[in-house]
């Protein structure tokens, strides 16, 4: 389908939707030598098991490990998680397990400064927006302000904006070429970009309320917020532009996804899908960006990261957003972006020693020597997972902690065969990273970090989300799926063609140790319907019909360790039936690989957060674009979601109120451990 096919397409039923599917088409240049290796290595390992074991069909498809199953099943234990599982379904409201309350905490457009306007749908405002709580939140995160972790700051990512159902009378604007989008509406969409900093207090009664004047209080925003450039790749040639010569100094962030919390109480934010928001006026006959006039090496390392995805009409009113007008501006997205919570005069960072990709998300840890450990996915079909090794170690100083993210090796995953994993540098001037191969320094190869790794023979993935670290060495991958992979193209970690649903694998570094060169790696859950025997999923057969899941995509490691998984299936909810939501899957012991649903979302609406109080009594999870994606598919609905008649009102209810993104805070009733 050309990228016109996918924008008409009237069974995609959303902005969102539509960009998922034309992002099908992969920009990894690898995929066919790298695979017709992996996949000579499978073939010759499966025979070996074919005199033990009848090789099905779905075992020939779906890879060896689906022959370990039945072994498992006779040997399931219980799962740690205490709690009565919720029953699946998909309507218009949140749910959450028997003896919880599921409390909205802030929903877009609550205001959280002392001046903030009251929000005001029918006539927003971009400066309004600039005060109030963002759209679409995604990464939540918490640091204490008291020592009791009963007064602190909530840091909330805001991904992206759905213009159908955020602006009266506007509907979809890519299908028809962005005419609604008026100056004042592209900057309303910027303000509600970004992301949020408040205070939360936790009153005596258990409930937790958002304190309006606290002085921490603030919006970060790709419309107004200076931020600093550090590491490899800051005042770089390529990262000037003509608003800034030195190419030290950026305005804002923009399609925050997924984040951390450093050890030091600082907040990353990923930069995600940023190629979304670059615009051209050159475009070929089939509406796609032509860039045939620039340079050779130019046009190849935009089509690798998909720059321009035009996506947003930024660029017609704003000249950095426009690539024939400042054509380095891309490469100044795609970082981790580093804030720190408590200084709120302090100007953001963006920290290019991690590299430049669709970053799904940052979650930090520490080495066993104390060295800062940061993993993080490029989401993207058919590419990699990489993790970052500080090369001090974290302290009590503040000032040098933050230098961390400055200054350390960018490593990416290289899933051999045979269960191990070998973390390959990224480091100038070694192997193939040379000038020779267009890397002139380690600028350069931070800039293009793709390019680099795909020189290095890191393994393509199902579209890396969430990497979790544990702290003890553990790392679980969530893979959220990829219908782009062919039959003669999957690998021993990425075992299924054409996966809908996704799978989740652990990493064990050597030793423990999250600075390890290279660990082992297994797959822990395949996800999708156990009962189907061709979707060929894996779980723990104590897993219910309620407890299974496709798409995982962020998670969390509460107090006790255990593993948290939230989904996003976007449009394609209608394949499972089931909402997206909350789920705790167990890792460990005999129980290993069941899954338990705790809580789920609305229709249309994809799970975000998760994240723990480190007491565990509060849960902290974000509804994002709730009434979207896949209503085609709510019975008694079947139609696309617009302002004036969204499949759901939540979490107002109100007929004046479209659907509003919102967090929502899970507490026991009562009090106390959550699943405990
Ligand atoms: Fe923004 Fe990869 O999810
Ligand atoms: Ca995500
Ligand atoms: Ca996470």
């Amino acid at each position: 389908m050309t990228r016109r096919d996918i924008i008409n397409d009237p069974s995609i039923g959303n902005k969102a939707e539509a960009y998922e599917a034309f992002d099908d088409i992969p920009t990894n240049p690898n995929l066919s030598s790298t695979i017709g290796e992996v996949v000579a290595a499978r073939y010759s390992r499966r025979d070996m098991f074919k005199g033990a074991l009848a090789v099905t069909t779905t075992t020939a498809l779906f890879g060896t490990s689906a022959m370990i199953a039945p072994k498992q099943a006779a040997a399931a234990g219980t799962s740690r998680y205490n709690f009565t599982e919720l029953e699946w379904g998909n309507d218009t409201m949140h749910h959450v397990a028997e003896g919880y309350d599921a409390e909205i905490l802030l929903r877009w457009g609550d205001p959280i400064t002392a001046e903030a306007p009251e929000f005001d749908v029918m006539n927003q405002t971009a400066a309004a927006q600039l005060q109030q709580f963002g759209y679409n939140n995604d990464y939540v995160g918490f640091t204490a302000l008291n020592e009791a972790g009963t007064r602190g700051l909530l840091c909330v990512n805001h991904e992206y904006t759905n213009e159908e159902v955020m602006f009266p009378g506007l509907g979809r604007q890519d299908r028809d070429g962005f005419r609604g989008m008026t100056p004042e509406l592209i900057d309303i969409e910027m303000a509600a970009h970004g992301g949020t900093v408040v205070e939360i207090e936790k009153e005596t009664t258990g409930e937790w309320r958002v304190e309006r004047n606290g002085k921490y209080n603030r919006r970060i925003t790709p419309l107004n917020t200076q931020m600093t450039i550090s590491g490899p790749a800051a005042g770089h040639a390529r990262m000037k532009t003509n608003a800034d010569p030195e190419g030290m100094t950026v305005i804002g962030t923009l399609n925050n996804c997924a984040g951390g919390m450093t050890p030091w109480g600082t907040y990353l934010m990923a930069e995600e899908n940023f190629h979304g928001y670059f615009w051209t006026s050159k475009l070929d006959g089939d509406g796609k960006p032509d860039l045939s006039t620039l340079p050779a090496d130019e046009a190849k390392r935009h089509n690798r990261y998909g720059v321009p995805g035009m996506w947003y009409a930024w660029g017609t009113t704003h000249d950095r957003f426009d690539i024939d007008k400042e054509p380095n501006e891309p490469n100044r997205y795609g970082w981790i972006v580093e804030v720190d919570p408590r200084n709120p005069d302090a100007m953001p960072v963006k920290h290019t020693a991690l590299g430049r990709f669709r970053h799904e998300g940052c979650e930090t840890t520490q080495a066993a020597d104390g060295r800062l450990v940061v993993y993080s996915g490029d989401d993207n079909r058919f590419d990699y997972q990489y993790k970052y090794v500080s090369n001090g170690t974290v302290s009590e100083d503040m000032a040098a902690n933050s230098k961390l993210l400055s200054d350390g090796t960018l490593f990416v995953a290289r899933f051999d065969e045979d269960g191990t994993i070998v973390w390959l540098p990224l480091v100038h001037g070694t192997g193939p990273l040379t000038a020779e191969n267009g890397f002139n320094d380690q600028g350069d190869v931070m800039i293009d970090t793709r390019l680099a790794a795909d020189l290095l023979g890191a393994t393509p993935m199902d579209r890396p989300e969430d990497a979790q670290p544990r702290g003890d060495g553990s790392v679980y991958l969530m893979l959220t799926n990829n219908s782009k992979r062919k039959p003669d193209a999957v690998d021993a970690a990425n075992p299924r063609p054409e996966s809908s649903f996704g799978h989740i694998i652990e990493i064990k570094e050597d030793g423990g140790d999250h600075g390890a060169p290279k660990g082992t790696w297994s797959i822990l859950v395949k996800c999708g319907d156990p009962s189907v025997a061709e979707v060929g999923a894996l779980w723990n057969p104590e897993t219910s019909q309620n407890g299974w899941f496709g798409s995982p995509d962020n998670a969390a490691i509460d107090a006790d360790g255990r593993l948290w998984v939230s989904t996003d299936q976007g449009g394609n909810w209608g394949k499972t039936g089931k909402s997206d939501g909350l789920y705790a899957v167990e890792t460990e012991g005999e129980a290993r690989g069941t899954s338990k649903l705790f809580f789920r979302c609305p229709v249309g609406g994809e799970m975000c957060g998760p994240y723990f109080t480190d007491d565990q009594e509060t849960l902290f999870v974000a509804v994002q674009h709730p009434g979207t994606d896949g209503t085609k598919d709510l019975v008694g609905f079947e139609r696309d979601s617009t302002f004036e008649d969204p499949a759901t009102r939540w979490p107002d209810f109100d007929p004046a109120m479209p659907p509003r993104p919102a967090v929502v805070v899970v507490t026991k009733q009562g009090g106390g451990k959550i699943a405990v």
